[in-house]
């Protein structure tokens, strides 16, 4: 055979190796995320924008690529939907604590939210999140975006309601896709955009975090998003101690958590849900495999009581935000009239003690 052929031959098969060890990891992933992703419905790529933050850096859309997002319109002088959108917003960003998760608001009053005011709402509502970008517009470049959403931009005539916008929060992936629309004053939408945001970063980050076969289960634990709200009583009950306790279901029955009923609660975490808690939590049966889900559960049954116990938690409707929230013994709370109520956060509590009875006739309508 030709020697240069034979060279030739090698130096090609040495190269088509070398590509295929060093591509970029995203592309050879692609495929099996792509198939992994399958569920979520693929809408329409979110338009593309330029504008100034609260810090007052001007961002570009490209800055989101590789990142998943979550992105709503408000606007920082609205009375109507926007306290209870921003308010679920918040709330997002202490269910959800990926790093690489972003949130971005655009603000629909170009005139008035200027990064220096967007910068005092941003702190606050949420003085400690880094993830959330608060976007000042400008009128064209506004009207654009929201169409690129598909959402309307309207200014109205009633001085109590100055801009009609929509009230619905929207999940982009990182190539800039949009995965889903939610409509936030749908309990029930809100939920799903938890669990798609936690299975999309699932299938999106799992191949970044290296060989998944190798993480041990504290490892997943971290990975899979569990600690995000198992480290919070508020989102999720303290798993320390967990296996062997005498769990209050939700339905006033009993059980006692055995392996059987850790593995149930990871797989199908709405079969029985525990007092004082709704089915927030998504179903992990998808992405771990059966080996994973024993190193997971392995890792719960190590984890010692914690000192701190005797958590209460229950559940009630914060009057302001409307949102059904649980509660414990120092959760922000008000008296009126011989009752009491409690808030998801500190700004709902002062909302609320500004103008108790408004919120307290509300409730009890
Ligand atoms: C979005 C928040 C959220 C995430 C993420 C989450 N959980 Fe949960 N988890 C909950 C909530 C809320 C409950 C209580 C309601 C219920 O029973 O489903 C719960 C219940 C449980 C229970 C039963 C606890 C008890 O006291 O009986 C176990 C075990 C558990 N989760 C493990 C996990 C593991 C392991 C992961 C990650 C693979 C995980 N959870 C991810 C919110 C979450």
């Amino acid at each position: 055979m030709n020697r240069s052929f034979v060279w030739i031959a090698l130096i090609s098969a040495v190269a088509a190796a070398l590509v295929v060890l060093f591509a970029p990891r995203r592309e050879r992933a692609g495929p099996s995320a792509d198939a992994a992703s399958e569920e979520l419905a693929k809408l329409w790529d979110a338009p593309q924008f330029e504008f100034a933050s609260q810090a007052g850096r001007a961002l570009r859309h490209d800055e989101l690529r590789g990142q998943v997002w979550i992105a709503n319109f408000i606007f920082t002088q609205c009375t109507s939907i926007c306290p209870t959108m921003t308010a679920k917003m918040v709330q997002l960003q202490r269910s959800l604590n990926a790093p690489q998760l972003r949130f971005v608001s655009f603000s629909v009053d170009p005139q008035n939210d200027t990064p220096a005011v967007l910068a005092s709402y941003a702190r606050e509502w949420s003085p400690a999140e880094t993830r959330w970008w608060l976007l000042s517009t400008d009128g064209e470049n506004l009207l654009r975006v929201a169409k690129g959403f598909g959402v309307t931009v309207q200014p109205t005539d009633d001085p109590a309601d100055p801009i009609l916008h929509s009230n619905r929060f929207f999940l982009v992936d990182p190539r800039g896709l949009i995965r889903g629309a939610y409509i936030s004053d749908d309990d029930e939408a809100m939920e799903r955009l938890v669990s798609d945001t936690n299975r999309l970063l699932a299938q999106e980050f799992a191949n970044s975090v290296g060989p998944r076969a190798d993480l041990s289960g504290e490892q997943l634990f971290l990975a899979m998003g569990c600690a995000g709200c198992h480290n919070n009583p508020r989102l999720g009950p303290p798993l320390e101690g967990v296996l062997g306790r005498a769990v209050k279901l939700a339905d006033g029955g009993e059980v006692r958590a055995d392996e059987a009923y850790l593995r149930e609660s990871i797989v199908d975490p709405w079969a029985r849900i525990v007092d004082g808690y709704r089915g927030t939590m998504p179903s992990y049966a998808q992405l771990l495999s059966d080996e994973q889900l024993g190193r997971v559960i392995d890792h719960l049954k190590s984890l010692e009581p914690s000192a701190v116990e005797g958590a209460n938690p229950t559940l009630t409707f914060d009057p302001v935000c409307e949102m059904e929230i649980t509660v414990f013994d120092d959760s922000p709370s008000a008296e009126h009239e011989g009752v009491r109520f409690w808030f998801c956060c500190d700004h709902c509590q002062e909302k609320f003690l500004a103008d108790p009875a408004k919120y307290a006739k509300a409730r009890k309508q």
